[in-house]
């Protein structure tokens, strides 16, 4: 399975700094081989992203998305925006929106279905806050979460899923989880996964890693079997920070 790794821009980058950014790592290009790279960029970064990105490999994806695909909505964003500048992933679940946003399971589960209808490939966060792992709950927690978003989902359309685990605590404070934690946390996602859809459809699932990310730490989460790349935001944000992580990744595979 090809290893992702994924830039989380998070609230950063005005459009022109998003060019600047693409125009760097596509003169890197060729040292990013083998891996599946991809910018999540602020939506009104997307067109002129997608434009700088164009005959590239790096790919494009957003960071939230609406669950209808049109209407009297203010403010939010549709499958088919995203899809006009050329976005292929969808950031959804993010702590950040479960947290500050209100955003609860029943509202990332009709996100993802219809992410999934447009053809939108998702990357669903899941994770614990601090109290919760405090009380032991990390499992139930991954397990309530992953089953609420993939009960029940034709098993065909969830193939190739991405699922990034990204402990709240680990979110931007320097923090990250230990490689063996983040290697229990993928295996509990994927049974649970495997309950809602079957084994067959989790074989094709890539499970992140998010939290606290570096270019000195991430060898130690893709070279574990269960963990196929990372969700980055921080080290993200520079684009020499970004690709000394991508080919830190590469390495520690190869
Ligand atoms: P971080 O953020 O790398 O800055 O910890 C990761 C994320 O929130 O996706």
């Amino acid at each position: 399975m090809e290893m992702l790794i994924a830039a989380n821009w998070k609230m950063h980058k005005t459009a022109a700094e998003a060019v600047a950014f693409c125009e760097r790592i596509k003169v890197a290009e060729g040292r990013l081989t083998g891996v599946e790279v991809l910018l999540c960029a602020p939506f009104t970064a997307l067109a002129a992203a997608g434009k700088a990105l164009e005959g590239s490999t790096v790919k494009l994806g957003a960071q939230n998305m609406f669950w209808e695909e049109k209407g009297a909505f203010t403010g939010e964003i549709a499958p088919l925006m995203l899809q006009e500048f050329g976005t292929e992933y969808v950031i959804l679940g993010h702590s950040e929106r479960r947290r500050i946003m209100g955003e609860d399971d029943a509202m990332v589960r009709r996100k993802l279905e219809t992410a999934l209808r447009n053809r939108l490939k998702p990357i669903l966060c899941v994770g614990e806050t601090e109290a919760e792992q405090e009380r032991g709950e990390t499992d139930a927690v991954l397990e309530r979460q992953v089953s609420a978003a993939l009960k029940g989902l034709d098993p065909a359309a969830v193939a190739g899923l991405v699922v990034a685990y990204e402990p709240v605590w680990a979110i931007g404070t320097g923090k990250a989880a230990s490689p063996a934690d983040a290697a229990a946390a993928a295996e509990v996602i994927k049974s649970a996964a495997a309950r809602c859809v079957g084994a067959a459809a989790v074989e094709t699932m890539r499970v992140l890693y998010g939290g606290s990310v570096t270019p000195a730490n991430i060898g130690s989460f893709v070279a574990l079997p269960q963990i196929h790349g990372a969700l980055v935001g921080g080290a993200s944000l520079e684009a020499d920070s970004f690709i000394n992580l991508i080919i830190a990744a590469r390495e520690a595979v190869s």
